[in-house]
Formats: C-alpha cells, structure tokens, sequence
C-alpha cells in the first residue's frame, strides 16, 4: 500500500493473489482496513490542500509523464495483469494502451474546465459560475479491467485538482500496485494519490464514514452499487457508479452478416465475456437467423481456449471457481429448458485453471436464466424473433441499461431503433465502442454518472455561482 508517499503495511497480514489460468499464487499485497482507510485519507485530504490551487497546466504535465510512463511499462504491466487475473496478453497489452489513453485524454481536458458568465437582468451585477475540485476522492475498482477502470477514474480526478485514494479489487491489485509505482515516478506530490489494498468492506465503511471523502468512484455490481448509495446519504456524498450490465445484441434482416458475426466476436468475448458491456443476449431476425448463427458458431470454434501468458490464447480462464459455477449453471438451465449447444458448452479443466468453452447456443427464450441475468463469461445465447418491435420490447425489459448493439445497414431503420433503446452506450454495427473520448456509462439500474469524455471530468468538480454587485 502507499499512503502518503510511502509504502507501508509490512506489518499486516498478508492476502494472496492466484493466478485462475492455474491457481497458482503470483503475489500478495497488505490485509489493510479502517487504520489504513484513515490514514489514506487523511494524507489525501492535507495534499488536496495544495493539489487543488496548482494549475490545470502543471496537474497536466505530471498526467503526461505518466502516461509515458505507462506506454514504456506496457509489457510489464501486461504481464502482471495477464497473471493475476487471466486475460489473454494481447488483451492485457491492449488494455494498458486503453488505461494510458484517459491519463492523455484527461491530462487535456483538465485545461478545458471553463465556468460561465451568464448575462446578469441588471448593470449592476456579474453572473458566474466557478468550477472547483470536489475534493478527496476514493476510486473503487473491479477485477476484470484492472488498469483501465483505475485510470478512466484517477484521470479526471487528478485533472480536476482532487487527490485520491485508490481501492482495486482483492482479485487483481497487483497492477495498481505497479500503476502506483509509475505514479511515484512521474512526480505527483505526496498524498495526492494513494493506494490501499485490504478488506472492502471495513476500508469501504471507513471511507464512507469520513466526511472528508467527498466523492466515490465505484465500478461494480449493481447489489453494491445500491450499498453504497445507501451509505452516502448520510454526508450526500457525490457518486458515480458504472454498474452491471445485460447488453441485448439486435440483429436486424437487413444486417450485413459477416459485419454482425465481427462485432459479436468482438464485444461477447473480450475478456472471455467477462466485461460489463459484453453482448450477453443475441436477438436475430428470422430470415437471417440460421445463416447468421451457422457462421457466428464457426468463427467461435476457431477460438483458442488456455493459459493467457501463451500468445496464441484468445479466451483465459474465469476469475474464479465462483464465475465458472455460475457459467455452468447458466449453460444447464438453458439446455434443460430445451436451447442447443451448437459449440462449447462445458466447462474445461486444464492444470488446475477455471476455464469454460465458448459457447454459442440457439433456440432460447425469455424463460431461461442465461437471457434474464449477465452470465459473465463466453456464452452467447442466440434468440430467434420476428421483428424489429419484438427485438426492442425484449431488449428494453430489464433493469438494466448500460450497452446495446444494433446492426442494420438501413440507416432510418438503425435511427428509429436506437432512439427507442434505453441503454446509455450503443454500438451501431459496431462491437467495440469504448474510447476515452466518450461518455460511459447506463441508464437505470447500471448507474449514476458517466466516465470519460468532457462528462468524465464534470463528475470531479462542484459549480459555484458568484453573483458580483458592482455598485
Ligand atoms: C467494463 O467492463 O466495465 C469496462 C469495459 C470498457 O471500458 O470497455
């Protein structure tokens, strides 16, 4: 852990971190709790002290040099998240391109926090709106990203003028530790980002009970996500929360085929589908439903399943027995409600690792779990329906609403479509669409808030309005 400048916790117990791909252990990091929440956020509130009036230029040049920094440590960054949580390294190379590119983008963006001069109704007055930094922040991350949700959060923040405190998952807190190191080397002053590793729940009830903190980043799942607008009420903590997700695929009879089986391939098994904006529900038109499905079954049985450090891997292991488990179930309930695998199915294992065959499944409907809940792992289930109504109704009924996929080529229909989805992200013949430069985030049940983009910084600042009498 970092607190303060410095890296402490050698006293404590130590928690360990396996690699899913073969269980072995890769590291440890510190059993830290409310001691160590405290203390965290009593370095990061002294530091927002001076952090807060340094200017948007200086906060930007620290930001750029660790940007560099991290593309010069891209491969061992990769690496460590390749083994700590099983993402294919390729994958993990990526990502870490993905996490450096909001540390640029808000490294910018921090000089373009403009107020406001709002025309006053009298001569006698000045209207406007100053931007100040929220203050001390705690950033909540999860698993399965584990670079990239640190960084689409401490970016804006640091831009802002917040300082921070950073809090990754017990499954993958081997990259913050190094992302802290690079933080280290590009000079940010002490206090202004610190890093502790531990038990959730008591360094969550810590934060959450210092009023100090006065603004949580959380990426997970909606159960916690209500915990902690529950717990902020008491001090109207300011939130942002990118919650679960239960992303429908539309495939409309006017798609290109091969376009649509690329941008599933692409966005149900990033991260063998565990990620939060992964199509977890295929809905196809008819006439198009069987050829769609024979070649999208095709593509997947091209996939490579396996330990993510070998470079011809495509798909890693789950993050835990936990994950497989409920893979499993989803696959059983689905077959035993009459859907048919056309690949995959089992689960693989293989040198003591948690691996599931992608799969592809047809012929299912609303009545089995693997449609009704995010499964989390490479399954696709492929629905059948009969027109461009039924796909938004199906689509629309869930609690949920962070990602949606469209693919038509007719572009009124695409339009008309789009306008009726409720879901914060939607890729249009497209299945990737996440970028720094854009807003992320869900309607509904998936969250508060978005990340990245221009909205991405408005979430680390507080508008004061000065009313200036000039008699
Ligand atoms: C997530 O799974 O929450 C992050 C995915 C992304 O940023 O594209």
């Amino acid at each position: 852990m970092s607190i303060n400048g410095e890296w402490v916790g050698e006293e404590l117990d130590l928690l360990k971190v396996s690699n899913p791909a073969n269980g072995q252990i890769v590291g440890s990091v510190p059993n830290g709790g409310e001691k160590e929440a405290n203390l965290a956020v009593e370095a990061a509130h002294r530091a927002f002290q001076t952090w807060s009036k340094t200017t948007a230029y200086e906060r930007a040049n620290h930001l750029k040099r660790l940007h560099q920094l991290m593309l010069e440590n891209q491969e061992e960054l990769a690496q460590i998240m390749t083994l700590e949580m099983g993402k294919p390294i390729n994958e993990s190379r990526g990502e870490v391109n993905y996490a450096a590119s909001f540390i640029e983008w808000f490294a910018e963006e921090g000089k373009r926090i403009y107020g406001e001069t709002i025309p006053s109704h009298t001569s006698g007055k000045r209207l406007q709106v100053w931007k100040k930094p929220i203050g001390v922040v705690a950033a909540i991350t999860p698993w399965n990203f584990p670079a990239a949700m640190l960084t689409r959060k401490i970016g804006p923040a640091l831009a802002a003028g917040c300082t921070v405190i950073m809090k990754p998952s017990g499954e993958s807190p081997l990259t913050a530790v190094k992302l802290m190191e690079l933080c280290e080397e590009a000079g940010f002053p002490k206090g202004v980002v610190n890093l502790i590793t531990g038990s959730s729940s008591k360094i969550a009830k810590a934060i959450m009970d210092d009023a100090r903190v006065r603004k949580i980043t959380f990426t997970g799942s909606t159960e916690v996500g209500k915990i902690l607008i529950r717990q902020s009420a008491n001090q109207v903590k300011r939130l942002s929360l990118e919650l679960g997700g239960h992303a429908p695929m539309i495939v409309l009879d006017d798609a290109n085929v091969d376009v649509a089986v690329k941008g599933v391939m692409a966005s149900k098994f990033r991260n063998a589908g565990q990620t939060c904006i992964c199509a977890n529900r295929i809905y196809v038109q008819a006439s198009i439903y069987d050829t769609f499905v024979a070649k999208f079954a095709e593509a997947v049985e091209e996939l490579k399943v396996g330990n993510g450090v070998d470079e011809s891997v495509d798909i890693g292991p789950l993050i835990n027995q936990a994950g497989l488990d409920k893979v499993n179930h989803h696959v059983q309930d689905a077959i035993t409600k009459g859907a048919t695998i056309l690949t995959g199915g089992k689960s693989i294992t293989s040198d003591g690792g948690v691996f599931f065959a992608p799969t592809v499944i047809k012929d299912v409907d609303q009545s089995m779990v693997v449609m009704q809940e995010e499964t989390f792992g490479p399954v696709a289930p492929v629905q059948k329906i009969a027109s461009e109504e039924e796909a938004v109704k199906l689509a629309n009924d869930t609690p949920y609403g962070l990602a949606a996929y469209v693919f038509t080529e007719n572009v009124a229909r695409g339009t008309r479509v789009i306008e009726q989805l409720n879901f914060g992200i939607v890729g249009w013949n497209d299945g990737a669409p996440s970028a720094a430069q854009v807003p992320f985030g869900g309607m509904k049940e998936s969250g508060i808030g978005r990340e990245g983009g221009h909205e991405g910084i408005d979430a680390f600042v507080e508008s004061q309005y000065v009313s200036i009498g000039l008699e």
